[in-house]
């Protein structure tokens, strides 16, 4: 497997300013992640895990450092060019973000695709394919309200892989899951590195996940300990 970086961050802050108050939730940090590592990333509530995956995915600026992600410089592209770098290489499970409530299961893990050159047919198959996958073939035509928590979680796994990007990034994705249901996950991931070289970041506050990864990065206070 290729372990060149595919993620760096050097001397990367985060600074929030409401009011009069300063928050620095990230503060100086430097982390490099190869091609195909699975990653878990812990730490209190607060610590700073959503801020570093949002700027990881390119959904936000850093205050100041450098940001390097598939050999390229993005700490200061145009809002255009970073929704182009994120839909080319970033896949999100984020919980802020899960499925359209109107589209049927099939049309919302189409979603990623309707912006790509994809033809129809092609996209179709690939719906069928990521469903079976996760283990939803049998609900392609339900909406979101029809669906469990698990199930949503796993649908939003299938979207995410849509465009097959090099990085997966996952807030919480087991977050209201028992341990068989988060374990399903764990091993879904395990599987897309395995066939795809996928790079998978994962927030995460149950150890047992962290445990199964091939690095647990602990942050505190915006900085790693
Ligand atoms: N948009 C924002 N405006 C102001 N402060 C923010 C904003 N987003 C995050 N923060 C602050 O930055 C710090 C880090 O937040 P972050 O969401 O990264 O924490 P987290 O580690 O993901 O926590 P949790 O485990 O609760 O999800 C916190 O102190 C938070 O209050
Ligand atoms: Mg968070």
């Amino acid at each position: 497997m290729d372990s060149s970086p595919i993620i760096e961050l050097r001397h990367v802050s985060r600074a929030y300013t409401v009011g009069r108050e300063r928050i620095a939730a990230l503060r100086d940090m430097s982390l490099t992640i190869n091609q195909g590592e699975i990653v878990a990333i812990t730490g209190p509530s607060g610590s700073g895990k959503s801020t570093l995956l949002q700027l990881i995915g390119c959904l936000d600026q850093p205050t100041s450092g450098e940001i390097i992600i598939n050999g390229k410089a993005v700490q200061h592209l145009s809002d255009r060019a970073l929704s182009q770098v994120r839909r080319a290489t970033i896949g999100f499970i984020f919980q802020s973000f899960y499925l359209q409530p109107f589209l049927k299961l099939k049309d919302n893990i189409a979603v990623p695709a309707m912006f790509s050159s994809q033809e129809p047919d092609d996209i179709r198959n690939r719906v069928t394919d990521l469903l079976t996958q996760v283990g939803l073939s049998d609900r392609v035509d339900h909406f979101p309200r029809e669906l469990s928590g698990g199930q949503i979680q796993r649908a939003a796994i299938a979207r995410a892989l849509m465009n097959q990007p090099a990085i997966l990034l996952a807030d919480e994705p087991t977050g209201n899951l028992d341990s068989s249901n988060s374990q399903a996950i764990v091993d879904l991931f395990k599987n897309i590195r395995e066939k795809l070289g996928t790079t998978i970041i994962i927030v995460t506050h149950n150890p047992e996940i962290a445990a199964q990864t091939d690095r647990t990065i602990v942050l505190k206070d915006g900085v790693i300990i």
